[in-house]
C-alpha cells in the first residue's frame, strides 16, 4: 500500500491532471466527500488531502510515503526525513521582500512581517541586516500599510495583491514551485513502487 499526501487548494487543482497522466485517478465522489482518506482507481494507492503545511509533516513521519507541496513550505519545514524528488513546475511564484517604497528601512532593526519565518531570517542574516520577525498567518500585505512592519516577505505571482495594497516588490528571495517529496524510509522499503511513480509523473511533466 502506498499513501500519497496532497495539498488542498490551488496546488490540488494543478496536481490532479498530473497524477491522471501518470495513471492515478480520484473519482469526483471521493473528492467531493467529507472523507479524509480517499480511494483511487488503484487498490494499492490511497490519497490524503490536507493543508500544504501539513504535507511535509505527514511525509517526514511516514504517515504518507509521498507528498506534494510548495517549495516555500519545504523551506520552512526544513525537509528532515524526506527527499525532494521532482520539481513539478506547478503553482509557480516567487518569495519576495515587498514594502511601500525602496527606502523601507528605518532605524537599525528591520521589522519584517511574514509567515515565512525561517526563510526571512536566513535571507536578512545573509545580508547582515538585523531584523525582528513578526509572524503572521495571512494578509501580510496589510502589515506595512498599518505600520506593523517596515516590509513583508511573501509570495508574489502576478503582483496584483501588492499593487492593490500600495506595495512594491523589491528583493527576490527564491523561485517557488510545487515539489514531489518522498519519505526517506519508504524510499528504501517501497523503492520499486516509488521509483515507478516518480518516473511516470516525470515522464508526463
Ligand atoms: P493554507 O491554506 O495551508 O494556509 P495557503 O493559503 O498558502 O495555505 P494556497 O494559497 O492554496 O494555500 O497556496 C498553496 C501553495 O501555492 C503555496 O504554498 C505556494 O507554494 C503556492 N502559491 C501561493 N500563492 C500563490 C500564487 N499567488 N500563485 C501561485 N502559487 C502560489
Ligand atoms: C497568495 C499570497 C499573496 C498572493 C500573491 O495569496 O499570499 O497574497 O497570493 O499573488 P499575486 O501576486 O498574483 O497577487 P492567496 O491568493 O493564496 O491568498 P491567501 O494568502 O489568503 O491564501
Amino acid at each position: 500500500m502506498l499513501t500519497i499526501a496532497l495539498s488542498k487548494g490551488r496546488i490540488l487543482e494543478q496536481t490532479l491532471p498530473l497524477l491522471k497522466k501518470a495513471g492515478l485517478e480520484i473519482a469526483a465522489e471521493e473528492l467531493n466527500s467529507r472523507k479524509l482518506i480517499l480511494d483511487t482507481n488503484l487498490d494499492d494507492v490511497k490519497v490524503v488531502i490536507i493543508r500544504g503545511t501539513d504535507v511535509p509533516v505527514f511525509v517526514q513521519h511516514g504517515a504518507a510515503d509521498m507528498g506534494i507541496t510548495g517549495k516555500d513550505v519545504l523551506l520552512e519545514h526544513g525537509a528532515n526525513g524526506l527527499f525532494e524528488m521532482l520539481d513539478l513546475g506547478i503553482a509557480k511564484c516567487r518569495l519576495m521582500v515587498a514594502a511601500k517604497s525602496e527606502n523601507y528601512q528605518q532605524g537599525n532593526i528591520l521589522k519584517v512581517a511574514t509567515k515565512y519565518v525561517k526563510s526571512a531570517k536566513k535571507y536578512f542574516e545573509q545580508k547582515g541586516q538585523p531584523c525582528e520577525i513578526i509572524k503572521l498567518y495571512g494578509a501580510m500585505e496589510l502589515a506595512p500599510v498599518v505600520g506593523l512592519s517596515h516590509c513583508i516577505v511573501d509570495i508574489v505571482d502576478t503582483g496584483n495583491t501588492l499593487k492593490a495594497n500600495g506595495l512594491i516588490p523589491l528583493d527576490h528571495i527564491e523561485d517557488i514551485s510545487s515539489r514531489l517529496v518522498i519519505n526517506s524510509a519508504s524510499f528504501k522499503t517501497k523503492n520499486a513502487a516509488i521509483k515507478s511513480w516518480v518516473n511516470a509523473i516525470e515522464k508526463n511533466l
